[in-house]
């Protein structure tokens, strides 16, 4: 039957993270950590890509509290897992998750997870214990290398129409999956899944017409990929390596 409405199976549900809002009323000491890290203290309203959003910027610039803080606002364990994933080992993630406010699609995702880079190890022994493996490829996470066993996340796990927030995935992922890794987001793209990452990898960060969001000591703004110190860096070290390395050395020296 033809749809007259112009609501239709055409409407993609995406983004289901449209966008966050820090909201500053309430906060009682804005020079305490997480509120004092110079990204956040500008930081107002953040927009997210249907598709891919990164995170990117130097180490300690804030990408993993806001992260967390954004898991955990939208539902998920802060120690990371699906929205079913009830376990806690410590109680290591801010209060910044109640000063945010998400704005959702007006379709919730029907998947998602969030891997939160310290305690992937956590949540293997979580999922070994609780959770059906049959999911995750039939074995047991902590029976798969560290590479394996994201692998096997996110070709088993992760089933589409899902909102997935990564934090620094790479850690697990030699070049060539990390490679693989992005051939498997474009298929959940495309089957309307939103992504938001945060990376320090050249390759990953790489997805096409992503939104990139370079972190530091300036506040949060939007950057193209081909100006990330991450693009240019790798790409003069790959195509320079010995002129590099002298200079390097001799610094050094
Ligand atoms: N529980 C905490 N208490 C106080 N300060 C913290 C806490 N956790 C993190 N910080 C500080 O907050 C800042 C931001 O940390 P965060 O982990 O968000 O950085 P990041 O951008 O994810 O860095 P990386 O790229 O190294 O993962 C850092 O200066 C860090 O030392
Ligand atoms: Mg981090």
């Amino acid at each position: 039957m033809r749809n007259n409405s112009g609501v239709g199976s055409q409407l993609s549900a995406k983004p289901y993270l449209i966008d966050i809002t820090l909201l500053r009323e309430g906060i009682k000491n804005e020079a305490e950590y997480p509120f004092s890290i110079p990204a956040l203290r500008d930081l107002t309203t953040l927009t997210f890509h249907p598709d891919v959003t990164y995170f990117i910027g130097e180490n300690g610039t804030g990408k993993s509290t806001l992260m967390e803080a954004i898991a955990s606002a939208m539902g998920f364990n802060p120690e990371g897992g699906t929205k079913n994933s009830l376990f806690s080992t410590r109680n290591t993630h801010s209060s910044l998750a109640d000063f945010i406010k998400p704005v959702r699609s007006y379709k919730a995702a029907r998947d998602g997870f969030f891997l939160r880079a310290e305690s992937f190890y956590n949540l293997a022994s979580y999922i070994d214990d609780v959770e059906y493996t049959g999911s995750y490829g039939g074995k047991s996470l902590h029976g798969q290398s560290h590479g394996e066993s994201f692998m096997a996340l996110l070709t088993q796990k992760f089933r589409g129409n899902g909102l997935y927030l990564l934090d620094e995935p790479e850690a697990a992922l030699s070049p060539s999956r990390q490679l693989s890794a992005l051939a498997v987001m474009h298929k959940l793209v495309k089957n309307d899944s939103q992504f938001i990452i945060a990376t320090h990898s050249p390759i990953l960060m790489a997805y096409p017409n992503a939104r990139i969001y370079l972190f530091s000591e300036t506040g949060i703004r939007e950057v193209v990929y081909e100006d990330t110190d991450h693009y240019r860096v790798a790409k003069d070290f790959l195509n320079h390596r010995e002129q590099m390395l002298q200079v390097l050395f001799d610094d050094e020296e």
